[in-house]
């Protein structure tokens, strides 16, 4: 191998040359440089060497290196390119990420099918002016029946089946139990409120029914209530949350808190009135009870019956989740399981 001091050109050239070709990366590039082209390099070295020979083949020889320097210089730029790019394209390779993979599906929470009726129906009362009053879960039975016109013994209590915590407290079996506590509340204002949440009663499980289930219950006092501002309400509210073109029929019914009392009908949902398997081709589908609040109610309230007159009504919301959604087993709902779950997202 040729050394700084070997004044053959061409063996130093090919030298050189095969220094070059065997450097593979960036590195060995840059050493090649500091080896041969620096101001340090080999070819500094040989122009140095230029006084060993004799004057006559000085100039040729001085030429020859600059010629040599100058193919160095260009074979190393090229070899620099030729490196770099194929170190780059290996990093891209080795950081490529196929943009076009569908993503990992990521777990997201979503709102249960109840919750879902259940805010369109509070939104729709809320658009209307009525305000979300919560009432407790665990009620006194003075409020569940006693302050609601029904004291103890009374055959009213037996239509709906009672979990009794103990003598005093019991699990609420409807929203209107909270009727007096938002008269308490508001008075002496008037009342417009609604009441959603979770009642309870002991019944049969089956396909229709369970232990728990949600109302929403709506209330208004004021100095003149009338049945006809009921019946706007809940016409207004059938229009809002099931088409403009529905409609309300009221037949007339008992409960103990109100006076007069009805059960409200709206137009089968599915068939339009013309009647399916869903309305009993009857037409027709059972969605409230509703009347003018007792006037023993009011005073229990607190609202001197003389001067204040007021509506209640009290509707199921799982009835209509399974209308909607077309789901045959009211269970599903209380089932917790997300192969139902998730198709509410
Ligand atoms: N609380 C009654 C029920 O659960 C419904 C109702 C509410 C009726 C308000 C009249 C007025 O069946």
């Amino acid at each position: 191998m040729s050394t700084p001091d070997d004044l053959d050109l061409a063996a130093q050239q090919a030298n050189a040359l095969q220094q070059l070709d065997a450097a593979e990366t960036s590195d060995a590039i840059e050493d090649f440089y500091r080896a041969w082209l620096a101001p340090s390099g080999a070819t500094t070295k040989l122009k140095r060497g230029i006084g060993r020979l004799a004057p006559a083949d000085r100039a040729a020889f001085g030429k020859n290196v600059n010629a040599l320097h100058t193919l160095l210089e260009e074979r190393f730029q090229q070899r620099r390119e030729h490196v770099k790019t194929r170190e780059l394209a290996a990093r891209i390779l080795a950081e490529a990420r196929d943009v076009t993979l569908p993503a990992r599906p990521r777990p997201t929470g979503g709102y249960h099918p109840v919750t879902l009726v259940m805010r369109e129906v509070l939104d729709v009362f809320q658009k209307m002016g009525f305000s979300v009053f919560e009432s407790p879960h665990v009620e006194l039975d003075e409020f569940n029946f006693g302050l609601l016109n029904m004291p103890e013994n009374h055959p009213a209590r037996d239509m709906q089946d009672t979990f009794y915590l103990d003598t005093e407290r019991l699990l609420r079996t409807h929203t209107s139990a909270g009727q007096i506590r938002a008269m308490r509340a508001m008075h002496p204002n008037p009342v417009r409120v609604v009441l959603p949440g979770l009642c309870y009663r002991n019944e049969n499980i089956t396909t229709r029914s369970e232990i728990q289930f949600h109302q929403v219950e709506g209330l208004l006092v004021g100095r003149s209530v009338r049945m006809s501002d009921l019946k706007g309400v809940l016409l207004q509210y059938a229009r809002l949350l099931f088409g403009s073109d529905q409609r309300v029929r009221l037949r007339g019914s008992y409960f103990p808190f109100t006076e007069p009392s009805v059960e409200v009908d709206i137009l089968c949902t599915l068939c339009g009135g013309a009647g399916c398997r869903v309305c009993k081709h009857t037409g027709w589908l059972e969605l409230l009870g509703a009347g003018m609040v007792h006037p023993v109610v009011l005073a229990n309230g607190g609202y001197d019956p003389r001067e204040w007159r007021g509506f209640a009504f009290g509707m199921g919301i799982e009835r209509t989740v399974l209308q909607r959604y077309d789901i045959h087993d009211i269970r599903y709902l209380f089932g917790n399981d997300l192969r139902l779950l998730e198709q509410f997202r």
